[in-house]
């Protein structure tokens, strides 16, 4: 039998909530198909960072090394540790390390969720480069506290980097409607923004059968608001996608909807399946954490290592749960409820 090892770091607030769930829908899949999942949980964390003063040990990347994915809950409680600590120490590293230079983003409505657009009919994956751009954290301040104090935040594009990128939207728009739009905003940022629009025309060639267009990053924004149905795959920078796909999540319902892949294409490393909702501390403790974005990264990060059969077996049900009404409205259902909807219905079928 096919078996997966994968690394849980629930991390803080909602995140063991959310990993509980999304692990016990992947094992209920897994048995379906008839494979084996592995598990072991790393405690890594704010609370751990408070125990022993580091969010992950030395040699964690080291340990995350040897599995085959990782799925993570959420990363931050900066009440007790600055978030410029804890994304830094746990986040961020994992990303960089393992070279996940691709984060995937779906953003499409699920049954029975009525995003603020009242619009259905759009289905949207963002293609967000993930390693470098302008978080690359480049710069550095001086002359701190003086009147003439500075601060520079340099954004580095390299061309290996937005070739690769360019070129997984490219495969990613080719397996899907063979439309790409391309994230730009070479009117104002003249070096890197006219370098970015001159690799997507090199690549553009290459891929006769995908029809390409660029759009400023402006324009972007007020297209995925006013026409997202014109849109399939969308490919941008770090900076870019990082904001596009907050308002791709706000058009899918709201934060609670949206997942994420962060891959690296070549599998030299583990890849990293995350809900991007965060830690929500406002609603710690409740039991109402909704796990619909945690449940819909296991499945992507199932369809990651080729069991595309649970991976579609967990949105089916999950559809089939919203669509029945569960788990569509903020608070409105308990983790657990949800949970069991989607266990039933896998169950069921
Ligand atoms: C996200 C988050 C992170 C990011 C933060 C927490 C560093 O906003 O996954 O989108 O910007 O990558
Ligand atoms: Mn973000």
């Amino acid at each position: 039998m096919k078996s997966y090892r994968i690394a849980l770091i629930p991390g803080d607030g909602i995140g063991p909530d959310v990993v509980a769930a999304a692990w016990q829908v992947a094992e209920a899949v897994a048995a379906k198909e008839r494979f084996a999942l592995e598990g072991t949980g790393f405690p890594w964390s704010c609370d751990h960072y408070l125990e022993t003063g580091t969010m992950m040990p030395d040699d964690g990347i080291e340990t995350l090394r040897g599995f085959d994915a990782i799925l993570l809950g959420a990363v931050g409680w900066p009440a007790s540790v600055p978030d410029s600590v804890s994304l830094h120490g746990l986040l961020l590293p994992i990303r960089k390390a393992f070279v996940q230079y691709a984060n995937v983003r779906p953003h499409r409505l699920l049954p029975g969720v009525e995003g603020p657009l009242k619009k259905d009919g759009f289905d949207i994956l963002c293609i967000r480069e993930n390693t470098e751009g302008e978080y690359s954290g480049a710069g550095g301040r001086v002359h701190a506290g003086a009147p003439n104090e500075v601060a520079v935040e340099t954004a580095i594009f390299t061309r290996a980097g937005v070739e690769r990128i360019l070129r997984f939207a490219f495969e990613k728009a080719r397996e899907r409607s063979g439309r790409l739009a391309s994230v730009t905003k070479s009117n104002a940022q003249k070096h890197s923004m006219v370098f970015w629009d001159e690799i997507t025309r090199e690549l553009a060639a290459e891929y006769p059968d995908v029809a390409v267009t660029s759009y400023h990053i402006d324009a972007m924004a007020a297209r995925m608001v006013m026409a997202p149905e014109t849109l399939d795959v969308v490919v941008a920078s770090n900076l870019f996608g990082d904001i596009l796909t907050d308002l791709g999540a706000a058009i899918q319902g709201g934060l609670g909807f949206a997942a994420s892949a962060n891959i690296d294409p070549t599998r030299a490393g583990p890849s990293m399946f995350e809900p991007v909702h965060g830690s929500a501390p406002d609603i710690i403790g409740q039991g109402i954490a909704n796990p619909l974005a945690a449940i819909w990264s296991a499945a992507m990060m199932l369809e990651h290592l080729g069991e595309t059969g649970a991976a579609s077996r967990i949105m089916r049900a999950m559809e089939h749960a919203t669509a029945n009404g569960i788990g569509i409205r903020p608070g409105e259902h308990r983790t657990g409820a949800f949970t069991e909807a989607v266990l039933n219905a896998i169950e069921r079928e």
